[in-house]
């Protein structure tokens, strides 16, 4: 196994630390380093990623799964190094080769009749801009959204975001945001009504601690949906792209929404591109409004063949199917550990590559993190529920990953229960505070 001893005295992981805490943010350093996740990224490669001290880490966070493909994919560092030498971002006022091509590929990808893109640089863009068009759509001001749900912090996206500690400080936000516990379907149909524009939801809740809905929810949604006219929205910004064993996680059940936001993988590791699918319904609206909502980023030239890239290597190498096979290997041997660890595990849970083991208590989360990345692997607690870990690596891992990450998890479930980690005042401070810079 890699040596994973921290060296002594000043080394480039340490000069980035003492930067990041003076230039940007030096509770997050704190938080980190409690965590045991202090460490400064070098070279990244496939599942792996390397510290600047030369550790070595399994990457099981992915930057909250935006690397499907793996990190630097070399066919996808291929198409980027190919653009660069005939294109840059594009004019965004121009129509683009390049942004037609994506969207036709991801109305081909995309469930249903999604058939229409608007591009923009992050997930919080295309969700503001789904719930913009719903709004502009319908006419209609009220929005649905999930408890413990994340959508980003940008305008409408955090108006949405289910956790009142993001909101809180900056209101007063949006109004009209109506919030019901995930999964709850009576719930759901309770607070639809004929003013309400839309429901946003995950099809599986990432920060919120990867929760599945009951069977039948994601159909219950669209029903009241369909009934009051609103507009269904799912965000599968951490689910797509073959994370939980299909193309998008709507699929599990044939759902298919109205607007479908997609982000994170589409860009394989290197470039921010993030997607509004929709339907040509909702286009109408844009018709009188070419111009109403716009991005001098969003698709750029470059994102957009790097995305094409992205998604050819998912289909070329069967990642999807990988996602399904290593997903149920991840998933018995987390039934394995919660039947050897009673004490620590009161739950797992998730679909294909997005695995979250509950633990009983708060602070477990923190200090798995801790032990984890002391065994060589990276895994960070979810942002909306720190008594979840959230397993999400690569698509590209095959079974050897999937065993040593079980080998790790055994080790470090074993060490904390022992209580051996990080000082218990540090864990506790950490708890319930967000990961997220
Ligand atoms: C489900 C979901 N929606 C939206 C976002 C926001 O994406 P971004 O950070 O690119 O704005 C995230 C990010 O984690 C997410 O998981």
């Amino acid at each position: 196994m890699t040596d994973l001893a921290i060296p002594q005295g000043p080394t480039e992981r340490a000069a980035a630390l003492d930067d990041f805490a003076t230039y940007l943010n030096p509770q997050k350093v704190r938080v980190m380093r409690t965590a045991g996740l202090d460490l400064v990224e070098g070279d990244r490669s496939g599942a792996w990623v390397w510290d600047v001290d030369g550790r070595k880490f399994l990457d099981c966070f992915t930057s909250a799964g935006s690397f499907n493909v793996g990190r630097r994919h070399p066919k996808v560092v291929a198409a980027a190094k190919e653009a660069l030498d005939h294109l840059d971002h594009g004019n965004f006022l121009l129509c683009s080769a390049q942004k037609a091509r994506l969207a036709e590929r991801l109305a081909e990808l995309a469930p249903g009749n999604l058939q229409c893109t608007t591009f923009g640089t992050g997930g919080g863009e295309a969700v503001d801009f789904a719930l913009k068009l719903a709004r502009g759509a319908t006419g209609r001001p009220k929005i649905v959204s999930t408890t413990n749900g994340y959508h980003g912090h940008t305008g409408f996206a955090l108006s949405a975001a289910g956790r009142e500690a993001f909101r809180e400080p900056f209101e007063p936000l949006l109004a009209e945001f109506a919030f019901v516990p995930f999964g709850d379907a009576d719930a759901l149909a309770a607070a639809v009504d004929e003013r309400t524009s839309a429901v946003i939801l995950e099809p599986i809740q990432g920060e919120g601690g990867v929760v599945v809905p009951p069977d039948g929810y994601l159909t219950a949604a669209r029903a009241v949906c369909d009934a009051t006219g609103a507009k269904l929205v799912f965000d599968e910004i951490q689910t797509g792209f073959g994370r939980t064993g299909r193309w998008f996680a709507s699929q599990h059940e044939g759902v298919v929404p109205d607007v479908m936001t997609v982000a994170k993988s589409l860009g394989g590791s290197l470039a921010a591109i993030s997607a509004t699918i929709y339907t040509e319904e909702l286009r109408e609206f844009l018709i009188p409004h070419p111009f109403i909502h716009l991005s001098t980023f969003g698709g750029s030239d470059l994102a957009c063949a790097i995305a094409l890239a992205t998604i050819e290597v998912i289909e070329e190498e069967g990642l999807v199917a990988n996602s399904a096979a290593m997903g149920g290997r991840l998933h018995a041997g987390l039934a394995e550990l919660a039947a050897t660890h009673p004490g620590m595990i009161s739950e797992t849970r998730g679909r294909g590559l997005m695995a979250g083991l509950k633990f009983r208590d708060d602070s477990h989360g923190p200090r798995m993190s801790y032990q984890l990345s002391q065994r060589g692997v990276l895994a960070i607690y979810s942002g909306n529920e720190p008594s979840v870990m959230r397993l999400m690596p690569s698509l590209v891992v095959g079974p050897e990953e999937i065993d040593l990450l079980l080998e790790a998890l055994d080790g470090a479930l074993a060490a904390v229960e022992s209580g051996s980690g990080p000082a218990d005042t540090e864990s506790t401070r950490a708890r319930r505070r967000p990961v997220r810079e």
